[in-house]
This record gives C-alpha cells, sequence and structure tokens, in this order.
C-alpha cells in the first residue's frame, strides 16, 4: 500500500515532492480553495472541535484515522488507490490492450469536459449545505454533515489534482473555475441543475444524500472504469469515502420512517395533520420529498440516446459501473437496447437504439435499481408496524428536464398526461409550500450530546464504536 505523507504541505501518496513544478502549481491553488472553504463552507462552525476521520492510507483495512480537528485544519489532500498491475482496458473498441497513463491528444477534450462536471459538482454540494449547522436535529447528525463536507471538499482536490496534472494550462484555468463557479448562482452558477437546488432542511439533506450522491456514486463508478489509470485509481479511492454519504442518506431517512411509525403508534392515526400535531414527518409528505430529488437526479445521467456517450464507451473514456463483473459483452458493437419513447401523440411507442448510444440509459437504470434498495427497507418498516403506506419512485419519465421525455406532462406512473391534469396534480406530487413550512418549522436545533430532534429517531449506533451521546461536536 502506499502510505500518504502527512510531513508535506499538501498530504498526498503521488509523490508530490519529486514534481517541484506541479507542486508549486497545487501549493498555489491551496490557499484559494481555504478561501473558497472560509466563505462557501461550514463557515460559522470554524472554530468548533468535531470528531472527523481522516484517510491515513488507500488500502481497505484501517484508511480512516479518526479524530478531534477543527475543520480549517482538516488535511485535504491527493489520494489514489494503488495502481493494478498490467490493467488492461477495459471495455470498447481498444478493450484488452494496456490502460493510459496519460491523457491520449485526441481524447483530450472530452476527459477535460467529464472531470470538470465531476469536479463542479463536489464544492457545489458543499455550498448547498452550507447554513444547515444552524439546524441539526442532533451532535450525531452534525457530525455526519462536516465529515461529508471535508469529503467534498477532498474530492474536489481529487479532480483538480488530475486537471493540474494531466492537462497543462487549460487544467489550471478549469481548476480556478472550479473556485469561480457557485450554487445556485445568478451568472454563475453550478454546471449541474440538482446542484444549484437549495438544501435548506435536513429532510432535503438526507434525501440528497440518498439520491444525489447515489448518481455520484454511479458516475465515479463509472470513471473509476476509465482506461485513464490515474483517473480511474482516483475515482476508486473516492468511492470508498462516497459510501459514507450514502450511508448518512439512507439511515438518515429510515430514521425518519422510524420517527413517523411510533408517532403514528402512540396517536393511533395515520392522518397526517394529527402526525405533524405531534411533530413528525407523515409519509405522504416524506414521499413528496423522495419524487422531488429522485426526479431531479434522474436527470443527471443526460439523456436516453446520446452519440456523445456512445464516443465516451467506444473510446475507452467512461465505462459502465462494475464493467468486468455486470456484464459479459465489453465491447458493445452490434448489440442494441430498447426503450420506450414518446410517440409524439400523447402516446408510448417503443423504440431500439445501438447498445452504445444508450450507455447513459444502462446507467440510470442501474442507479434506479440501487434506489429501490432503501426503499424496500423502509417499506418493509412500514409493513411491520402493520400500516399498508407504501413509499415509490416515481417513473423514470416523470419532470424530466433532459431526455427524450424531457417536458412531457406524465403522472407518477410515466403514463403521459395532459399539461393541465399535470399542472393540477403537482401539489399532490412534489413538497407543497406548505409542507416546505412545515418541514422548515422541523428545523429546530438539538445539540445537547445523545438529544435528537422530534421527527427523527436516534441512530443505532455511534460513530466508531461510540456511543450515541458522544459528544461528537464541541460547539464551545
Ligand atoms: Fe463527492
Ligand atoms: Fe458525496
Amino acid at each position: 500500500m502506499s502510505a500518504i505523507d502527512y510531513s508535506e504541505k499538501i498530504p498526498n501518496n503521488v509523490n508530490l515532492a519529486n514534481d517541484r513544478t506541479l507542486q508549486r502549481a497545487l501549493e498555489h491553488w491551496q490557499p484559494r480553495f481555504l478561501d473558497w472553504w472560509r466563505e462557501m463552507g461550514p463557515n460559522d462552525f470554524a472554530s468548533v472541535d468535531v470528531y472527523l476521520r481522516t484517510a491515513v492510507g488507500v488500502d481497505a483495512q484501517g484508511w480512516a484515522h479518526y479524530g478531534t480537528v477543527k475543520m480549517p485544519d482538516y488535511r485535504w489532500g491527493i489520494f489514489l488507490a494503488d495502481p493494478i498491475a498490467d490493467r488492461t482496458i477495459g471495455f470498447g473498441d481498444s478493450f484488452g490492450q494496456p490502460v493510459w497513463q496519460q491523457v491520449p491528444g485526441e481524447f483530450r477534450s472530452q476527459f477535460r469536459r467529464l472531470i470538470v462536471t465531476q469536479g463542479d459538482t463536489e464544492p457545489a454540494s458543499v455550498e448547498q449545505q452550507h447554513r444547515l449547522g444552524h439546524t441539526c436535529p442532533s451532535l450525531y447528525d452534525l457530525r455526519n454533515l462536516f465529515q461529508i463536507n471535508v469529503e467534498e471538499g477532498r474530492h474536489l482536490w481529487a479532480m483538480v489534482y488530475i486537471l493540474h496534472a494531466y492537462f497543462g494550462r487549460d487544467g489550471r484555468e478549469e481548476a480556478e473555475e472550479l473556485l469561480a463557479r457557485h450554487s445556485g448562482d445568478v451568472d454563475k452558477p453550478r454546471i449541474l441543475g440538482t446542484f444549484n437546488e437549495p438544501i435548506l432542511d435536513w429532510l432535503s439533506f438526507f434525501c440528497f444524500c440518498y439520491f444525489t450522491d447515489r448518481d455520484g456514486k454511479f458516475q465515479l463508478k463509472s470513471l473509476a472504469e476509465s482506461s485513464f489509470d490515474p483517473l480511474a485509481r482516483t475515482c476508486r479511492f473516492m468511492l470508498t469515502e462516497e459510501a459514507h454519504h450514502m450511508f448518512v442518506g439512507e439511515t438518515g431517512l429510515g430514521r425518519v420512517v422510524k420517527r413517523t411509525l411510533e408517532v403514528m403508534k402512540e396517536t393511533g392515526s395515520d392522518d397526517p395533520q394529527e402526525i405533524r400535531r405531534h411533530g413528525a414527518v407523515d409519509l405522504p409528505l416524506l414521499q413528496r420529498y423522495l419524487s422531488f430529488w429522485f426526479s431531479s437526479s434522474l436527470d443527471l445521467f443526460g439523456s436516453e440516446i446520446s452519440s456523445n456517450a456512445a464516443t465516451t464507451f467506444a473510446s475507452g473514456i467512461k465505462g459502465r459501473p462494475d464493467e468486468t463483473t455486470q456484464y459479459q459483452d465489453h465491447v458493445c458493437a452490434d448489440s442494441s437496447f430498447e426503450l420506450e419513447v414518446p410517440d409524439g401523440k400523447g402516446g408510448v411507442i417503443k423504440d431500439t437504439s445501438p447498445m452504445r448510444n444508450a450507455m447513459n440509459e444502462v446507467l440510470r437504470l442501474s442507479y434506479v435499481k440501487d434506489c429501490e434498495i432503501g426503499l424496500k427497507r423502509w417499506n418493509m418498516q412500514i409493513k411491520r408496524a402493520g400500516y399498508n403506506f407504501e413509499l415509490k419512485l416515481p417513473s423514470n419519465r416523470f419532470r424530466r428536464a433532459i431526455g427524450t421525455w424531457a417536458n412531457i406532462p406524465t403522472d407518477l406512473e410515466g403514463r403521459p398526461i395532459s399539461r393541465e391534469e399535470y399542472d393540477s396534480r403537482m401539489p399532490g406530487w412534489l413538497p407543497s409550500a406548505s409542507d416546505k413550512d412545515y418541514v422548515k418549522s422541523l428545523m429546530q436545533r438539538v445539540v445537547e450530546p445523545g438529544k435528537m430532534a422530534a421527527w427523527i429517531a436516534p441512530p443505532e449506533r455511534g460513530v466508531n464504536n461510540l456511543p450515541v451521546d458522544y459528544e461528537y461536536v464541541r460547539l464551545n
């Protein structure tokens, strides 16, 4: 395993000290990153002690070291997973040939665009979550938020390293731009829509971690297959950090369901008004939040049929998640993909596309399957408590802004409907203004160790075997 050198100004396991030019360029970017963190990150909590994990190595065993850190002192650095000896290209036209240690000139702009788009989401999420600390439901949750924030900051470092190390002046300019765009900014927004949606409450935060970070997982998984080996190695290590973000989303929403079921049992009622009188999140309200974040995140995968997706697959730039274990045919030169598209007359017809052009959709479908796992678990909780309410993911066609279903009004099941019906039923499908007001009213800060806000159950266990009532964040 390659150890991480923490004696350097920028902790790294890429032998940065041996490349003076690159080291100087990154040391020049570092204070700008810290300025950005101070301005756009959880800056009101800069002086508090947080129980955080930091990477000490990149192997599966003890890569994480836990300790109390003030966030601005967190050691952001450059960590790549260890190289795989004799790794060969796993998909596309060059299947079986050795992987690339440099970016081939002809693919430079495609790689740059993918890396910048991925890199842009990392600081974006920190910006979106910037004020959540003030309304935390517990110290345990506050610590998890900050852990995610520092790791998204590190993911930015991961992409900036690749830009600096392999894309020369263009890369350095893109790295500057990653700090210049801001989530929701009118003039310079973040690149992807979902990353400009405000996250003003913790229910949205958990949905974001569950659905939007999971998009990140799938994008990283497909970039981890890339023939450009340094990118693949960077993404492989990012995925180990990303797993915690999924965990926070899934357990956060599971704890909301658990608390709601307790209140339903206590009151003997499933009437949303009654549940709200007791300060919990009624299940129909939760469903509307899930529908919002899921449908928004679906667009992140791009168009169902895309010549760009075909090129990136054919050239070995971006593969499919778990390419080796999940698929038999890694070239996909003459296979096809069937999908349902709008027929232009308010109906649906079947269409066939070359498989390579449908790679975005292939990725989206494996994402949807992964999203269903949590819902199954929560529905089991609901069923076991004796209720027959079922949380559901809306259809992939619902509320799409990109792709074949963009701007086609459908119901939650994906049936095309009239624009009037769509507009009139929307308040029942997505969070209404009064839903948001209610959720906002729940967002009261709870900071006594071990105490939880009334709308969420405590976690089953604490962090790193510590008790739930451990003081994970020392506020004064
Ligand atoms: Fe990330
Ligand atoms: Fe993440």
